[in-house]
Protein backbone atom coordinates (compact mmCIF):
# COMPACT_ATOMS: atom_id res chain seq x y z
CA UNK A 1 0.00 0.00 0.00
CA UNK A 2 1.04 3.21 -0.72
CA UNK A 3 0.84 5.65 2.07
CA UNK A 4 0.25 9.15 -0.14
CA UNK A 5 -3.22 10.70 1.14
CA UNK A 6 -3.68 7.97 3.63
CA UNK A 7 -5.17 8.30 6.99
CA UNK A 8 -3.13 6.73 9.95
CA UNK A 9 -3.43 5.86 13.55
CA UNK A 10 -0.06 5.03 15.54
CA UNK A 11 -0.89 3.92 19.27
CA UNK A 12 2.35 4.02 21.62
CA UNK A 13 2.62 7.09 19.15
CA UNK A 14 4.39 9.51 22.35
CA UNK A 15 8.00 8.44 21.29
CA UNK A 16 9.93 5.93 20.24
CA UNK A 17 9.13 3.63 17.57
CA UNK A 18 5.57 5.22 17.11
CA UNK A 19 6.63 8.67 16.67
CA UNK A 20 9.26 7.86 14.26
CA UNK A 21 6.96 6.07 12.12
CA UNK A 22 4.54 8.88 12.13
CA UNK A 23 7.37 11.18 11.22
CA UNK A 24 8.18 8.60 8.24
CA UNK A 25 4.80 8.83 7.03
CA UNK A 26 4.54 11.99 6.58
CA UNK A 27 7.30 12.21 4.57
CA UNK A 28 5.94 9.56 2.24
CA UNK A 29 2.85 11.50 1.91
CA UNK A 30 0.70 10.87 4.68
CA UNK A 31 -3.13 13.42 4.65
CA UNK A 32 -3.46 12.48 8.22
CA UNK A 33 -1.62 11.09 11.36
CA UNK A 34 -2.92 10.60 14.82
CA UNK A 35 -0.96 9.09 17.50
CA UNK A 36 -2.26 7.94 20.55
CA UNK A 37 -0.73 7.08 23.99
CA UNK A 38 -1.41 6.27 27.35
CA UNK A 39 1.32 9.78 28.02
CA UNK A 40 -1.45 12.04 26.15
CA UNK A 41 1.25 15.23 26.85
CA UNK A 42 4.06 12.88 24.85
CA UNK A 43 1.54 12.39 21.72
CA UNK A 44 0.63 15.84 21.92
CA UNK A 45 4.57 16.67 21.47
CA UNK A 46 4.91 13.94 19.04
CA UNK A 47 2.06 15.18 16.76
CA UNK A 48 3.35 18.67 16.65
CA UNK A 49 6.99 17.54 15.74
CA UNK A 50 4.99 16.26 12.51
CA UNK A 51 4.95 19.35 11.30
CA UNK A 52 1.66 19.30 9.48
CA UNK A 53 -0.54 21.33 11.86
CA UNK A 54 -4.02 19.92 12.26
CA UNK A 55 -3.72 16.88 10.10
CA UNK A 56 -1.02 15.73 12.88
CA UNK A 57 -3.14 14.49 16.21
CA UNK A 58 -1.63 13.73 19.60
CA UNK A 59 -4.69 12.38 21.65
CA UNK A 60 -4.59 10.15 25.34
CA UNK A 61 -5.47 6.91 24.68
CA UNK A 62 -5.12 3.83 26.92
CA UNK A 63 -5.09 0.97 24.69
CA UNK A 64 -6.68 -1.44 26.98
CA UNK A 65 -9.96 0.36 26.99
CA UNK A 66 -11.66 -0.99 24.05
CA UNK A 67 -14.49 2.01 24.11
CA UNK A 68 -11.63 4.05 23.81
CA UNK A 69 -10.26 3.05 21.07
CA UNK A 70 -13.64 2.52 19.08
CA UNK A 71 -14.14 6.28 20.09
CA UNK A 72 -10.45 7.15 18.99
CA UNK A 73 -11.45 5.61 15.22
CA UNK A 74 -14.89 7.27 15.52
CA UNK A 75 -13.31 10.47 15.78
CA UNK A 76 -10.64 10.04 13.65
CA UNK A 77 -13.27 9.50 10.77
CA UNK A 78 -14.94 11.97 11.43
CA UNK A 79 -11.90 14.40 11.12
CA UNK A 80 -10.17 12.64 8.42
CA UNK A 81 -11.77 10.47 6.80
CA UNK A 82 -11.51 6.22 6.76
CA UNK A 83 -8.65 4.92 8.79
CA UNK A 84 -6.57 3.47 6.13
CA UNK A 85 -3.42 2.31 8.10
CA UNK A 86 -3.85 1.36 12.24
CA UNK A 87 -0.86 0.78 13.72
CA UNK A 88 -1.01 -1.31 16.93
CA UNK A 89 2.54 -0.46 18.25
CA UNK A 90 2.03 0.33 22.36
CA UNK A 91 4.12 -2.33 24.71
CA UNK A 92 6.07 -2.46 27.48
CA UNK A 93 8.80 -4.82 29.09
CA UNK A 94 7.71 -7.32 31.72
CA UNK A 95 10.06 -9.10 33.45
CA UNK A 96 9.90 -12.44 35.38
CA UNK A 97 9.09 -15.94 34.54
CA UNK A 98 6.26 -18.07 35.64
CA UNK A 99 6.78 -16.69 39.25
CA UNK A 100 5.64 -13.11 37.89
CA UNK A 101 2.07 -12.08 39.53
CA UNK A 102 -1.31 -13.10 37.58
CA UNK A 103 -1.84 -9.48 37.76
CA UNK A 104 1.34 -8.82 35.78
CA UNK A 105 0.38 -11.75 33.28
CA UNK A 106 -2.92 -10.12 32.69
CA UNK A 107 -1.60 -6.59 32.20
CA UNK A 108 1.01 -7.96 29.10
CA UNK A 109 -2.12 -9.94 27.96
CA UNK A 110 -4.34 -6.73 27.62
CA UNK A 111 -1.50 -4.96 26.26
CA UNK A 112 -0.07 -7.37 23.93
CA UNK A 113 -3.02 -9.12 22.58
CA UNK A 114 -5.99 -7.80 23.65
CA UNK A 115 -5.38 -4.34 22.38
CA UNK A 116 -4.90 -5.60 18.98
CA UNK A 117 -7.88 -7.57 18.96
CA UNK A 118 -9.99 -4.06 20.06
CA UNK A 119 -7.93 -2.33 16.95
CA UNK A 120 -8.84 -5.08 14.75
CA UNK A 121 -12.41 -4.90 16.08
CA UNK A 122 -12.68 -1.25 15.70
CA UNK A 123 -11.28 -0.83 12.00
CA UNK A 124 -11.99 -3.78 10.51
CA UNK A 125 -15.86 -3.55 9.45
CA UNK A 126 -15.22 -0.07 7.46
CA UNK A 127 -11.71 -1.33 5.78
CA UNK A 128 -13.72 -4.30 4.55
CA UNK A 129 -17.13 -2.48 3.38
CA UNK A 130 -14.27 -0.36 1.48
CA UNK A 131 -12.31 -3.43 0.46
CA UNK A 132 -9.12 -2.30 1.56
CA UNK A 133 -7.13 -1.43 4.75
CA UNK A 134 -3.97 -2.03 6.72
CA UNK A 135 -3.43 -3.35 9.95
CA UNK A 136 0.52 -2.78 11.16
CA UNK A 137 1.51 -4.98 14.40
CA UNK A 138 4.11 -4.08 16.45
CA UNK A 139 5.02 -7.71 18.15
CA UNK A 140 8.92 -8.31 19.05
CA UNK A 141 11.70 -10.85 17.74
CA UNK A 142 10.84 -11.61 21.54
CA UNK A 143 7.66 -13.13 20.32
CA UNK A 144 9.39 -15.47 17.02
CA UNK A 145 12.02 -16.54 19.34
CA UNK A 146 12.55 -15.62 23.06
CA UNK A 147 13.30 -12.57 25.35
CA UNK A 148 15.41 -14.57 27.69
CA UNK A 149 14.34 -14.26 31.46
CA UNK A 150 11.02 -12.67 30.26
CA UNK A 151 7.86 -14.90 30.10
CA UNK A 152 5.15 -12.94 29.94
CA UNK A 153 6.32 -10.58 27.72
CA UNK A 154 7.43 -13.31 25.45
CA UNK A 155 4.25 -15.49 25.70
CA UNK A 156 2.18 -12.45 24.44
CA UNK A 157 4.32 -11.28 21.89
CA UNK A 158 4.24 -14.34 20.03
CA UNK A 159 0.36 -14.22 20.64
CA UNK A 160 0.31 -11.00 18.83
CA UNK A 161 2.23 -12.70 15.88
CA UNK A 162 -0.33 -15.22 15.78
CA UNK A 163 -3.74 -13.04 15.92
CA UNK A 164 -1.64 -10.75 13.07
CA UNK A 165 -1.80 -14.58 11.46
CA UNK A 166 -5.05 -15.10 11.61
CA UNK A 167 -5.83 -11.21 10.33
CA UNK A 168 -4.04 -11.82 7.17
CA UNK A 169 -5.16 -15.28 6.33
CA UNK A 170 -8.89 -14.51 7.32
CA UNK A 171 -8.93 -11.72 5.81
CA UNK A 172 -6.85 -11.21 2.43
CA UNK A 173 -9.73 -11.65 0.38
CA UNK A 174 -11.19 -9.01 1.82
CA UNK A 175 -8.55 -6.48 0.65
CA UNK A 176 -6.84 -6.42 4.41
CA UNK A 177 -3.31 -6.76 4.52
CA UNK A 178 -1.42 -6.88 8.07
CA UNK A 179 2.40 -6.67 9.07
CA UNK A 180 3.96 -7.89 11.74
CA UNK A 181 7.34 -5.84 13.22
CA UNK A 182 9.13 -7.87 15.02
CA UNK A 183 12.32 -6.00 15.66
CA UNK A 184 15.00 -7.33 18.52
CA UNK A 185 16.79 -3.94 20.21
CA UNK A 186 15.97 -0.57 19.40
CA UNK A 187 16.84 2.62 21.16
CA UNK A 188 13.80 4.27 22.98
CA UNK A 189 12.52 4.70 26.59
CA UNK A 190 12.01 1.04 27.19
CA UNK A 191 15.30 -0.27 25.45
CA UNK A 192 18.18 0.21 28.44
CA UNK A 193 16.34 -1.06 30.85
CA UNK A 194 14.26 -3.77 29.40
CA UNK A 195 16.03 -5.11 26.44
CA UNK A 196 17.88 -8.69 28.01
CA UNK A 197 18.75 -10.48 25.43
CA UNK A 198 17.51 -8.48 22.42
CA UNK A 199 20.60 -6.31 21.76
CA UNK A 200 22.49 -9.78 20.72
CA UNK A 201 22.41 -8.00 17.30
CA UNK A 202 22.93 -4.50 18.05
CA UNK A 203 20.53 -1.80 18.47
CA UNK A 204 18.82 -0.10 15.66
CA UNK A 205 17.34 3.25 15.93
CA UNK A 206 13.96 3.88 16.19
CA UNK A 207 13.95 6.06 12.38
CA UNK A 208 15.82 2.98 11.18
CA UNK A 209 13.14 0.97 12.06
CA UNK A 210 10.21 3.51 10.49
CA UNK A 211 11.86 3.10 7.65
CA UNK A 212 11.96 -0.55 7.45
CA UNK A 213 8.14 -0.51 8.44
CA UNK A 214 7.27 1.51 5.38
CA UNK A 215 8.97 -0.40 2.55
CA UNK A 216 6.89 -3.74 4.40
CA UNK A 217 3.78 -1.93 4.12
CA UNK A 218 4.67 -0.30 0.47
CA UNK A 219 5.71 -3.97 -0.31
CA UNK A 220 2.69 -5.77 1.62
CA UNK A 221 4.68 -8.07 3.39
CA UNK A 222 3.90 -10.11 6.61
CA UNK A 223 7.00 -10.05 8.35
CA UNK A 224 9.06 -7.09 9.26
CA UNK A 225 12.55 -7.71 10.68
CA UNK A 226 14.55 -4.61 11.23
CA UNK A 227 17.38 -7.01 12.14
CA UNK A 228 17.25 -9.77 9.21
CA UNK A 229 19.32 -12.23 11.37
CA UNK A 230 15.52 -13.03 13.08
CA UNK A 231 14.71 -14.13 9.63
CA UNK A 232 17.55 -16.84 9.76
CA UNK A 233 16.93 -17.97 13.50
CA UNK A 234 13.28 -18.42 12.49
CA UNK A 235 14.67 -20.74 9.92
CA UNK A 236 17.05 -22.47 12.00
CA UNK A 237 14.80 -22.90 15.28
CA UNK A 238 11.72 -24.48 12.57
CA UNK A 239 14.85 -26.63 10.54
CA UNK A 240 16.14 -28.57 13.71
CA UNK A 241 13.97 -27.35 17.22
CA UNK A 242 16.32 -29.20 19.64
CA UNK A 243 19.26 -27.85 18.27
CA UNK A 244 17.56 -24.65 18.91
CA UNK A 245 16.60 -24.97 22.21
CA UNK A 246 20.46 -26.30 23.30
CA UNK A 247 21.46 -23.04 21.89
CA UNK A 248 18.62 -20.96 23.77
CA UNK A 249 19.88 -22.58 26.85
CA UNK A 250 23.61 -21.74 26.14
CA UNK A 251 22.42 -18.28 26.04
CA UNK A 252 20.47 -17.98 28.80
CA UNK A 253 23.46 -19.82 30.82
CA UNK A 254 25.89 -16.97 29.87
CA UNK A 255 23.14 -13.82 30.35
CA UNK A 256 22.54 -15.44 33.83
CA UNK A 257 18.73 -14.52 33.83
N1 LIG B 1 12.67 -0.97 22.02
C1 LIG B 1 12.88 -2.26 21.77
O1 LIG B 1 13.99 -2.78 21.92
C2 LIG B 1 11.73 -3.12 21.25
C3 LIG B 1 12.03 -4.39 20.74
C4 LIG B 1 10.98 -5.19 20.27
C5 LIG B 1 9.68 -4.72 20.30
N2 LIG B 1 9.42 -3.48 20.81
C6 LIG B 1 8.03 -3.04 20.84
O2 LIG B 1 7.91 -1.81 20.16
C7 LIG B 1 6.73 -1.14 20.62
C8 LIG B 1 7.06 0.32 20.84
O3 LIG B 1 7.97 0.42 21.92
P1 LIG B 1 9.21 1.43 21.93
O4 LIG B 1 10.43 0.62 21.86
O5 LIG B 1 8.98 2.52 20.95
O6 LIG B 1 9.17 1.96 23.43
P2 LIG B 1 8.57 3.30 24.05
O7 LIG B 1 8.50 3.05 25.50
O8 LIG B 1 9.33 4.48 23.54
O9 LIG B 1 7.11 3.37 23.40
C9 LIG B 1 6.02 2.62 23.88
C10 LIG B 1 4.86 3.59 24.03
O10 LIG B 1 3.70 2.84 24.37
C11 LIG B 1 2.97 3.61 25.31
N3 LIG B 1 2.05 2.75 26.07
C12 LIG B 1 2.36 1.81 26.98
N4 LIG B 1 1.23 1.26 27.45
C13 LIG B 1 0.20 1.89 26.83
C14 LIG B 1 -1.22 1.77 26.90
N5 LIG B 1 -1.81 0.92 27.76
N6 LIG B 1 -1.97 2.55 26.10
C15 LIG B 1 -1.39 3.42 25.26
N7 LIG B 1 -0.06 3.60 25.15
C16 LIG B 1 0.72 2.83 25.94
C17 LIG B 1 4.02 4.26 26.19
O11 LIG B 1 3.52 5.40 26.88
C18 LIG B 1 5.11 4.60 25.16
O12 LIG B 1 4.99 5.91 24.65
C19 LIG B 1 6.27 -1.90 21.85
O13 LIG B 1 5.17 -2.71 21.51
C20 LIG B 1 7.46 -2.76 22.22
O14 LIG B 1 7.09 -3.94 22.91
C21 LIG B 1 10.41 -2.67 21.27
Amino acid sequence: MELTDRVVIITGGGGGIGAAMGRRFVRAGARAVVLADRDGDAAAAAATGLGIGERGLGVALDVTDEAAVVALVEDTMRRFGPVDLFCSNAGAGAEGGLDASNDAWQRQWELHVMSHVYAGRAVLPSMIARGEGYLMHTASAAGLLLAVGSAPYSVTKAACIKLAEYEAITHGDDGIRVSVLCPQGVNTAMAPRQLGDGGTDGIREPDEVADVVLAAIEEERFFVLPHPEVGDYVVRKATDPDRWVKGMRRLRARSGR
